[in-house]
């Protein structure tokens, strides 16, 4: 290797996976851009970052979404920045919130909100299927536990986008990217901040009710806890489920023949589903930040560092999986690293493989063939989550 991987490069987001494999070789613990954060590519050195939090610290999520122009974002002080013991005590809190019982009532509304997006979808003609299918289910899904209007779901995916990657890609120069992300986290702060005093004087039966009962040893969530949890929710649930939906359909449409498979036997959609989120999981990354010098992989890393456990490189790592790089929906799963591990294990795992799963259902039984269409696709460049930004296809109905 001469020159550093630059993560954000047009070339490492279309295809990181043969860079991915010569990191793992040449450099597993590596500088990378942009900013020098250390990469961390092995499956066993990812789960060393990931099970030791007292060395790496989750506030290197906080400090890559909150530079100092930004003046405070909701996400850089929600749970997943946070460390044990103060994780814990949220963490207990809201997993309530994403049970299983909160979770077998949502899914006729997920199947409800499926069917809604394939209705619009047109057959015979090039539709990028990101606004219209992907991010329509990943969004309704979201404010509908939240208990959001549905006027505003549209909004949600541009505030999720400008509070991480709008913040994270902005270069010094560009004064009018960083002014958007600062209305997002004003209009976010209002629009949350009202529905909670909305709730508080006349509670329902959602969501952000309970988050306002809730006590944890008497103790109620602040009105800023709460409010980061909303952002935690719309950016983990929406950014990562809209990149798991589109890629389930650009497997289907690269492999005709998985396809067949899937329409002549749906009891095999969740082994699919699995098997796209290992082979592209949404989430690349998990950064993190060093609390003191420590040696990972042979290279020692000085105190303060900014980390990047790569997760989709350990989820390719044959060490992880026999012949990591190959598409396969037959290995045995389930395959849980594509939600990281440790402390901060996805909260939303189920309800993300439940979206997959429906989503897919729904699709195949009104489409029968899909192919690309004649725009090229584009990609969605951040550093912790990849996926297409538009995906146009054709489709064909069943
Ligand atoms: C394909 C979909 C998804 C993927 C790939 C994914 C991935 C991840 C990963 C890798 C983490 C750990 C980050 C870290 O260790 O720093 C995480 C945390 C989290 N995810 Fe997901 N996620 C998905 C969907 C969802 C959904 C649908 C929700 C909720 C509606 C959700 C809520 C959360 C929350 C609350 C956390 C923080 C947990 C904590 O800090 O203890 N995720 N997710």
């Amino acid at each position: 290797m001469s020159a550093r991987y630059n993560l954000l490069s047009l070339e490492v987001k279309t295809n990181p996976y043969p860079i991915y494999a010569e990191m793992r070789r040449e450099a597993p613990v590596c500088q990378v851009d942009p900013g020098g954060m250390w990469a961390v590519s092995r499956y066993a050195d990812v789960m060393y970052v990931l099970k030791n939090p007292q060395l790496f610290s989750s506030r290197g999520f906080g400090v890559a979404t909150n530079p100092p122009w930004l003046g405070g974002n909701p996400f850089s002080d929600s749970m997943i920045t946070l460390d044990p013991p103060q994780h814990g005590r949220l963490r207990t809190l809201l997993s309530r919130a994403l049970g299983a019982p909160a979770m077998a009532r949502l899914e006729p509304r997920v199947r409800f909100f499926a069917e809604q997006a394939m209705s619009e979808l047109p057959m015979g003609q090039p539709v990028d299927v990101m606004p219209i299918y992907s991010l329509r289910i990943a969004a309704s899904v979201i404010g509908e536990m939240m208990g959001l209007d549905p006027e505003l779901h549209s909004h949600l995916k541009r505030w999720a986008d400008l509070i991480t990657g709008g913040v994270t890609t902005v270069r010094p120069e560009e004064e009018d990217r960083k002014q958007l992300a600062r209305d997002a986290v004003a209009d976010l702060r209002r629009y949350f901040g009202e529905l909670l005093d909305r709730r508080r004087s006349e509670p329902k039966e959602d969501m952000v009710s309970d988050l306002l009962r809730a006590r944890v040893d008497g103790v109620a969530l602040t009105q800023d806890e709460l409010i980061a949890f909303m952002a935690l929710l719309l950016v983990g649930g929406i950014e990562t489920v809209v990149h798991l939906l589109a890629f389930s359909l650009m497997m289907l449409m690269d492999r005709p023949e998985l396809m067949a498979r899937l329409k002549a036997d749906r009891s095999l959609i969740p082994a699919f589903i699995e098997e796209v989120l290992r082979y592209e999981p949404p989430a690349q990354t998990a950064p993190r930040l060093t609390t003191e010098e420590v040696e990972l992989g042979g290279v020692r890393l000085p105190k303060g560092a900014p980390v990047l456990a790569l997760l989709g490189s350990a989820s390719h790592d044959d060490a992880y999986v026999p012949n990591g790089d190959r598409f396969d929906m037959d290995r045995p799963g389930p395959h849980n690293m594509p939600f990281g591990h440790g402390p901060h294990f996805c909260m939303g795992a189920q309800l993300a493989r439940m979206e997959g799963r429906l989503a897919l259902e729904t699709f195949l039984n009104k489409v029968g063939r899909l192919e690309r269409g004649p725009e090229p696709m584009t990609w969605h460049r951040t550093l912790v989550v990849r996926g297409p930004g538009s995906l146009p296809l054709v489709l064909h109905p069943a």
